[in-house]
């Protein structure tokens, strides 16, 4: 694997599983040293034990203000820069109704994590990255930034502000060598589908014309692709990695 990363830090949020987890250990693999972020703090010790390379675990609920910015207080103090952030820290819908009947506190929950959560990584980074002359954000928007599913207007309507974040936040750097991009996965192998049943995954998966789950190792393939100088002047972009899904 080439080393596109060494000398590189970089922040990975909902590290602990999943895409968050293929993002640090990719990463890691191609030199960076990773701080891997999660609230989960046992399954991101176990997932940094697994991983190649440099790593820190720093545990942290992305929807706290204040623990973000000591988390990142302590990256900086620790490593000195932070040149790239994958912000994929996400949770589904708590419950699967219509609009109208969807609890408050759910629809707040969703919203706290999946858009304040990605805002103030954002917040609380950026200005280490203006102050160091550039840096690159991945934000792990979704297949659902694009096509609505029935029953999930919470998640439906935070991932379609991820993708408007990234544009808006793309546009304001833009002349600061910061580079904002959106990954959309459509229907990938992680444990976010344990909340459906077998009837609503294979409902998915046979939606797209590959008939396939993506894999996680997949889509962060595409994540350090986009955070990698190799990727210069792609910022604002949103590419879908969605086994054809959106395609007709
Ligand atoms: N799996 C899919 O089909 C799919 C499709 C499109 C987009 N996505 C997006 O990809 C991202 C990762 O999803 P995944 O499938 O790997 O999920 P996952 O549930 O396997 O992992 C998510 C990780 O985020 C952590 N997390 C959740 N809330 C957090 C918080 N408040 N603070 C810190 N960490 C938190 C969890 O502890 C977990 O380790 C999410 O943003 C999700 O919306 C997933």
């Amino acid at each position: 694997m080439t080393a596109r990363f060494a000398g590189r830090v970089a922040i990975v949020t909902g590290a602990a599983a999943g895409i968050g987890k293929a993002c640090m250990h990719r990463l890691a693999a191609e030199g960076a040293r990773v701080v891997g972020v999660d609230r989960n703090e046992e399954k991101l010790a176990a997932a940094i034990a697994q991983a190649p390379g440099e790593m820190i675990a720093l545990p942290c609920d992305v929807a706290d203000a204040g623990a973000i910015d000591a988390m990142v207080g302590e990256v900086i103090a620790r490593c000195g820069a932070i040149h790239v952030l994958v912000n994929n820290a996400g949770i589904g819908n708590p419950s699967r109704v219509r609009l109208h009947e969807q609890p408050i506190a759910d629809w707040d929950k969703v919203m706290a994590v999946n858009v304040r959560g990605m805002f103030l990584m954002q917040r609380a980074i950026i200005p280490h990255m203006l102050a160091q002359g550039g840096g690159a954000i991945v934000n792990m928007a979704s297949i659902g930034s694009y096509r609505a599913t029935a029953l999930s207007s919470p998640y439906i309507t935070s991932k379609g502000a991820a993708l408007m974040m990234t544009r808006a936040a793309a546009m304001d750097y833009a002349k600061d060598n910061i580079r904002v991009n959106a990954v959309c996965p459509g229907t990938t192998n992680t444990d976010i589908l344990a909340g459906s049943s077998q009837e609503t995954i294979d409902m998915l998966v046979s939606r797209a014309p590959q008939g396939a789950l993506v894999e996680p190792e997949e889509v962060a393939a595409l994540v350090a692709f986009l955070a990698s100088d190799e990727a210069p002047h792609i910022t604002g972009g949103s590419y879908l990695i969605d086994a054809g899904r959106s395609a007709g």
